[in-house]
């Protein structure tokens, strides 16, 4: 069975203090739902104070983005290895960076492999834009995205990764997707390009999160969905009602 597994991402939000006051406020609330698996996502400057905070619980911490290189002349940059002890998942792909930071489906696979090689576990972000969808384009663009993300990647290495599905229209928006919409994505494209390309028992061991305007109110309806396996968080992992409530949600509709 896959692990339910929800992420905040907490992107450009709260500072040192207020990363660490969070986490301590919400580790005792979360503890009891160690049938999900949590993580939250801050900034690069408070991996640091965050993965001591919660150091001693089973909550999780993964960084934004990383490079692709070991080190080097890379101005602003984060290497693998510099997330090491920090970090244990690290998101790549994100819309956001695709959009703003020119992330191509070239470097997400370069990023994929170091974080990989280093011992973080990726979370590949894919995702079509409103116009994709409406040219109907969902399935060419997220199918693209994955094969690209996942070239060179062994089936063995499949166990580290996580996919979250996000449509770029859904995120920060307030328009979620329908859970009928994530899951024709979920079950109906990203699997079937997963059992494509490494088999049925990878496919259905890899675990698949929707994103995009996920609050308390639509949580239960993604959940429901066997094929969803979490969520990528973003607004909502920023408050601590908002944040808890959707990992309670998680534990109570898949039972664990
Ligand atoms: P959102 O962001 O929940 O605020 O829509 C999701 C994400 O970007 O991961």
């Amino acid at each position: 069975m896959r692990q339910p597994i929800i992420a905040g991402n907490w992107k450009m939000n709260k500072t040192l203090t207020e990363s660490v006051e969070f986490v301590n406020a919400l580790a005792p609330r979360i503890a009891p739902f160690s049938g999900v698996e949590r993580v939250v996502c801050p900034t690069f400057i408070a991996l640091p104070a965050v993965a001591d905070a919660l150091r001693g619980t089973d909550i999780k911490v993964g960084a934004q983005d990383v490079h692709w290189q070991e080190k080097g002349a890379y101005t602003s940059e984060i290497a693998p290895n510099m997330l090491q002890g920090l970090a244990e998942y690290v998101i790549i792909g994100h819309s956001e960076v695709r959009a703003y930071l020119n992330e191509t489906d070239e470097r997400v696979n370069l990023k994929t492999k170091a974080a990989l090689k280093a011992g973080l576990k990726p979370i590949i972000a894919v995702g079509e834009s409103d116009t994709q969808r409406e040219a109907g384009e969902t399935e060419t663009v997220v199918t693209r995205q994955i094969r690209a993300a996942l070239d060179g990647i062994s089936a063995e290495d499949m166990a580290q990764i996580v996919i979250a599905y996000e449509p770029i229209w859904a995120i920060g928006t307030g328009k979620n997707a329908t859970g009928e919409t994530a899951n024709e994505v979920i079950g109906g494209m990203i699997r079937p390009t997963l059992a494509a390309l490494y088999g049925d028992q990878v496919a259905s061991a890899t675990r698949i999160q929707y994103g995009g305007s996920v609050n308390a109110d639509n949580m239960a309806e993604y959940m429901t969905l066997p094929d969803i396996d979490g969520a990528l968080v973003g607004g909502a992992s920023l408050r601590l009602d908002d944040f808890t409530k959707l990992i309670e949600i998680a534990a109570q509709v898949k039972g664990v």
